[in-house]
């Protein structure tokens, strides 16, 4: 008995010994960020140096995105056409009548597998094509507004399983509101077209559900080290329901500007990467893996993201904990992708975990590649005072507060997209 007690205790200290050299003490104070040096933007890895948007595009754009997809978030699998479209609500008058509210499931199958995305759209009720914000809810479609028509998962509460009844809280129709101006953006004639992220890919440490498992060859129960984590899986379905907005004649499709915030804002960042169809991009407190620097290991690292969050990035993206200094880009490459259009880089000045600082100093290291289009990027050394928005080809702001979406940021994002649409 003493013997097993004795083991037990040894075992625990020694695994307790390897967890702690795992990950190391959280940064809270910028005189403890350690020294680093960014990888190069503008010389490939053949030590050639880009002058032009051209080379750019042709030579090192290209080395920077198969990067991030092998060892960072993953390879995602080609386009999956989705074979129905279910239109289960059509409403002219909502919000009041100042809005048309639409709801959509877009079924995808491949083998016996299949997934359902449901779609919420609330667009301005007096245009004939309007631009749109595209975003993710976390909490579900019923979450973002108290509208009572707004289907849970899908389904009018009546329809609801008992299993679904326990998942979804139908109590808090509109708890979530204070982060979704709806209101704001269609009085400023923007639509809202959201989805729960979970119906793309739950987000749980497991990958036998969600989209990943209709790819899988036969035999595989999990994504090959350099496929796809949740965070592309995520974006990739950014990318399958602009397939669909393309479709829509109410929706205009060249004006869809994507939207997230901290895990669907590093989600953002990717899908914009991505696909240039979306023609603006907001990252609303994304941190680790999203706008903020990683070599900075200030707040949140990603050690603690991977061990936190296993089933985020690729599996490659594992073999950087504590140890960024070996990836060959760092998070300014990512916002660089997106250029020349127009992005936004928001910070929280409570949300330390996020990386305000690191969050700023990328967005301004992506500037050279804006420069490249002759756009204006972020010039100043320094972080801006709270409430102090620059919008310029790549804006920014630092919201005083928590990490949260507030009608602050509302307001500067329209704001910014009207400066963006109106000077097209
Ligand atoms: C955690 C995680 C962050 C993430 C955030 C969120 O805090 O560590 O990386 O951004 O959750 O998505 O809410």
């Amino acid at each position: 008995m003493i013997q097993k007690i004795l083991f037990g205790v040894i075992a625990f200290v020694f695994v307790y010994h390897l967890s702690a050299q795992k990950t190391t003490p959280t940064i809270k104070n910028e005189a403890d960020v350690p020294l680093y040096e960014l990888p190069q933007l503008l010389t490939t890895e053949n030590e050639k140096q880009i002058d032009t948007s051209l080379e750019w595009e042709r030579l090192r754009r290209p080395e920077i995105l198969s990067y991030f997809a092998n060892q960072v978030y993953g390879v995602s699998p080609d386009k999956l056409n989705f074979q129905e479209v279910d239109v289960l609500d059509n409403e002219p008058a909502a919000l009041g009548g100042k809005a048309i509210r639409k709801q959509v499931n877009l079924n995808f199958k491949k083998g016996n597998k299949s997934i359902s995305i449901s779609l919420l759209i609330y667009l301005p009720n007096k245009k004939i094509k309007s631009p749109v914000f595209l975003a993710y809810n976390f909490k579900g479609n019923y979450s973002v507004n108290t509208d009572p028509a707004i289907l849970i998962n899908g389904k009018k509460e009546t329809e609801l399983s008992k299993e679904e009844l326990k998942k979804f809280n139908v109590s808090d129709r509109g708890g979530r509101s204070s982060r979704w101006a709806i209101e704001k953006m269609i009085d400023a004639g923007y639509g809202l077209v959201t989805v729960d992220y979970n119906n793309v890919d739950p987000d749980q440490n497991d990958f036998s559900d969600g989209i990943h498992s209709l790819f899988y060859k036969p035999g595989q129960l999990a994504p090959a080290k350099n496929e796809w984590g949740s965070l592309s899986a995520w974006a990739w379905g950014m990318s399958r329901i602009m397939d669909f907005l393309e479709t829509e004649s109410m929706i205009d499709h060249k004006k869809v500007i994507l939207f997230g915030h901290s895990r669907l804002g590093k989600t953002a960042l990717w899908a914009g990467a991505n696909d240039h169809r979306f023609s603006i991009v907001i990252s609303n407190n994304s941190g680790c893996g999203g706008a903020a620097l990683s070599r900075r290991r200030f707040g949140e690292k990603v050690s603690d993201i991977n061990t936190n969050y296993p089933h985020w990035f690729a599996k490659n993206f594992h073999n950087f904990n504590e140890n960024e200094a070996a990836l060959a880009v760092d998070q300014h490459m990512l916002i660089a992708l997106i250029a020349p259009r127009p992005v936004y880089v928001a910070s929280a000045s409570q949300d330390a975990w996020a990386d305000p600082k690191g969050e700023f100093l990328a967005a301004k290291a992506a500037s050279p590649i804006y420069r490249l289009y002759g756009k204006k990027g972020i010039e100043s050394e320094k972080l801006p005072p709270v409430n102090t928005p620059f919008h310029g080809a790549i804006g920014y702001h630092l919201r005083n507060g928590k990490h949260d979406v507030t009608d602050f940021d509302w307001q500067q994002y329209i704001e910014f997209a009207n400066m963006h649409f109106e000077s097209n």
